[in-house]
């Protein structure tokens, strides 16, 4: 196969034969390594997405890279029918080493909320019988894009055009122990909450609200449902998101960075959850293949190395210190969110001006929610790299700013 298209070819092909449910930014990518990508014509760019917070160790990591490569040689997919080593080593790793006794494999943040979302009714059925089924979620989440897990997430722009919707979801202000309690009715079978709302803006959980949720759920056998699709495994410098807050959930959701970019999703119960799931009642082909696994070992054997996480606490601290800096020089900054490397700028203004002038610069950062700019960075991010993009940060937010003001 050619791959050596140029950024014009690729981006003109795709107009014509991909289908347009992303609004790309005008830019091909075609390699990277570390926390740099690189266009077809070798133009680098220092990397503050990370794939939405993928690869978390950094492109072509040569460890993943050698992983891969020999799994593929060796046993690349055989069905679920039959047991493999490299899935059931990911599995012990991560019950090693989170609250949870079981793991179900998918291929995507979306379909491990399925899965949590279907474990969820199952043991709620199993126990109390039909009806008690609904799952509230909170104002601002972002649960997926399957019908069930946009019916999920409560973000009307996320619904529109698709409805009906599933049934059995309800929406909570985000952050509000009162209002929970006093939607905890009957039919309610679960609560699903991201421990830090990350596409809905990098939103933080006041202080105390993941305790009052999980006592308002533990006193009615309601089962608490963490995402930690985007927040999960190192990003908020814990391996797990719910670490930092001191509550565990009954299930929890991971994908992202799970595999490194390659595609897997996977999602956690206790034991007496996870058993109401038996043969037959949830199921997907491609789920912890050998491949996907192998990727999966060099991510948990590299983030659970002894300083690892100390790393990704101290640069974030380091970066967010920055970032306050910054806020402390411009009123149009409103807010600085986040922890470890998930962090944001709160701006008073849209940012997809800004991002598209970092791009020009030479810097990938997201905008979330139209005025949020969110830092993603893969985990590996150095605080050298983070001073190669502060000064550029503020020189573009200032020059938006004042071309507002115009
Ligand atoms: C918290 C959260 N949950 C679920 C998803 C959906 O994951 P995927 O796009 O892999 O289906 C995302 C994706 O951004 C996410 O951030």
């Amino acid at each position: 196969m050619n791959m050596g298209m140029s950024s014009e070819e690729i981006k003109s092909k795709a107009a014509r034969v991909v289908m347009n449910t992303y609004g790309r930014y005008d830019l091909a990518l075609a390699g990277g390594r570390g926390a740099l990508v690189y266009d077809p014509e070798g133009r680098e760019y220092l990397d503050f997405v990370a794939g939405l917070a993928v690869a978390s160790l950094g492109h072509a990591h040569e460890g993943v890279a050698v992983a891969v490569a020999r799994q593929a040689r060796t046993l690349v997919h055989v069905s679920n029918l039959y047991f493999t080593e490299p899935m059931v080593r990911v599995a012990e790793r991560l019950v090693d080493n989170s609250f949870a006794d079981r793991v179900f494999f998918c291929n995507s943040g979306g379909e491990a909320n399925e899965a949590a979302i279907k474990l969820a009714r199952k043991y709620s059925h199993d126990r109390y019988g039909a009806g008690r089924y609904r799952i509230l979620s909170m104002e601002h989440s972002f649960h997926g894009r399957t019908m069930a897990t946009l019916s999920a997430t409560a973000q009307t722009k996320i619904h529109k055009g698709f409805e009906p919707l599933v049934d059995g979801f309800g929406y909570l202000p985000w952050g509000d122990p009162e209002a929970l309690d006093r939607a905890m009715t009957e039919d309610v079978c679960a609560v699903m909450i991201e421990p830090i709302q990350g596409e809905g803006g990098v939103n933080e959980p006041p202080a105390g609200f993941l305790e009052r949720a999980a006592e308002s759920c533990r006193s009615r056998d309601i089962l608490l449902i963490f995402d930690e699709v985007q927040v999960g495994l190192g990003r908020t410098g814990e391996l797990f998101a719910y670490e930092n807050f001191g509550v565990e959930p009954d299930i929890m959701t991971l994908a992202k960075a799970l595999a490194n970019g390659l595609p897997m999703g996977a999602c956690l119960a206790r034991e007496t959850v996870a058993e109401h799931f038996g043969p037959g009642t949830h199921a997907t082909t491609f789920g912890g293949t050998p491949l996907v696994s192998a990727a999966a070992l060099v991510v948990l054997d590299v983030m659970l190395a002894p300083g690892f996480l100390d790393q990704v606490r101290r640069v974030g601290a380091y970066f967010k210190t920055l970032l306050q800096k910054l806020a402390g020089r411009h009123d149009f900054i409103r807010q600085v969110r986040g922890r470890g490397l998930i962090l944001a700028l709160q701006l008073d203004f849209p940012g997809g001006g800004a991002v598209k002038a970092l791009m020009d610069r030479g810097f990938l950062v997201n905008c979330t929610q139209d005025t949020v700019l969110r830092f993603l960075p893969p985990l590996i991010i150095t605080e050298a790299e983070v001073d190669r993009l502060m000064p550029v940060l503020e020189e573009v937010l200032v020059a938006e700013a004042e071309a507002l003001e115009d």
